[in-house]
């Protein structure tokens, strides 16, 4: 019988690529830059899978150009970048991966809310620059993390990470807003109180946005709701480039209506806004917050996992996105 044909999209660790090579015919792109749209539609003729990233973006033209695909499995858990309803039109299941990256997520949500607050960045420029010539009583003193009041603006598993962080190891009080609240239980749990949006931009000292990027979260927070935010406070997006207003926050940054950010996603990235590169009270990485190596190597196993069951007959795909592909095949 001859095996499915399956497209990797970007250069993955090697062996975790191995197993999808023992069960298809493999073409593999061992590139780091993602393929432009016309490269990874001649790149998928032919395929009935393809293991992708965050970046390829997989649209209706692509799909109604590869008519034999099947199965579209992202190693990521965000799939802003995929037409899930153009895929489940045409028959075609669409995987992500959630839960492997949670806690590594969260972790650099924290680090980069530290870090801003406590202006550690801004630190270590001055001394490498030779600049450190005496102690100073106010020198890069920033805001307190313990015992603050954390926003959390998106609450799902990211979302309540941050919080129980927050709440357990820094005896924060947690606040947050999200589309549906939580069970009453696990608000308590967590220590956490739903509020509306303006009254969680109102109230909170550290804000971090977690919440998926969709038509309706575009631009979730501009110069309006940044004029809300407390002058000290900070805000940290290890969300979706878009769900911020980079312009607005920019520009609120320069102005101190908030004292300083965290960002790992941009919007129009990699390239990033000269008005954020700018500014002394931003602290800026590259798309980074999943990036421990054992989380980078859940999540591709997780991708190849999913594909091996919906074209290897391995079971059934562990975390489908569009599952009413399954229960009509
Ligand atoms: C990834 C992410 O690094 O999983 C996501 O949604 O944003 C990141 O964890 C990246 O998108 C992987 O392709």
């Amino acid at each position: 019988m001859t095996q499915p044909t399956v497209f990797v999209a970007r250069r993955v660790f090697a062996d975790i690529v191995d197993r999808l090579r023992a069960r298809f015919a493999l073409r593999t792109h061992e590139g780091d830059a993602p393929l432009s749209q016309p490269e990874l539609i001649a790149a998928l003729q032919g395929c009935a899978g393809v293991f992708i990233t965050g970046s390829e973006k997989i649209d209706a033209v692509l799909l109604g150009a590869c008519p034999q695909l099947k199965a579209v499995c992202t190693m990521a858990v965000g799939y802003n970048n995929i037409d899930v309803a153009a895929c489940s039109a045409r028959g075609v299941l669409v995987t992500n991966a959630p839960g492997v990256l949670t806690e590594t997520t969260a972790d650099f949500g924290f680090a980069l809310m530290m870090a801003a607050a406590r202006r550690v960045c801004e630190g270590e420029r001055f001394l490498r620059e030779g600049r450190w010539q005496h102690w100073g009583v106010d020198m890069f003193a920033g805001g307190d993390v313990h015992g603050a009041t954390l926003g959390v603006l998106g609450m799902g598993r990211i979302g309540q990470a941050i919080a129980r962080r927050g709440h357990g190891g820094f005896d924060m009080q947690v606040a947050y807003h999200n589309r549906s609240r939580l069970a009453p239980d696990v608000e308590a749990t967590l220590g956490a109180r739903w509020m509306t949006l303006p009254e969680l931009l109102r109230s909170v000292d550290h804000l971090v946005i977690v919440t998926p990027y969709s038509a309706q979260t575009h631009h979730l927070v501009g110069a309006a709701e940044l004029a809300l935010m407390k002058p000290t406070a900070t805000l940290t997006n290890i969300a979706r480039g878009g769900v911020v207003d980079d312009a607005a926050l920019a520009e609120a940054l320069a102005r101190g209506t908030i004292a300083a950010a965290g960002l790992d996603v941009f919007e129009g990235e990699p390239t990033v806004l000269p008005a954020l590169l700018a500014l002394r009270n931003v602290v800026l990485t590259p798309h980074i917050a999943s990036a421990s190596v054992p989380t980078r190597r859940a999540m591709a196993n997780l991708a190849v996992d999913n594909l091996l069951a919906a074209l290897g007959g391995e079971g059934v795909p562990p975390t489908p996105v569009n599952p009413d592909v399954l229960a009509r095949a």
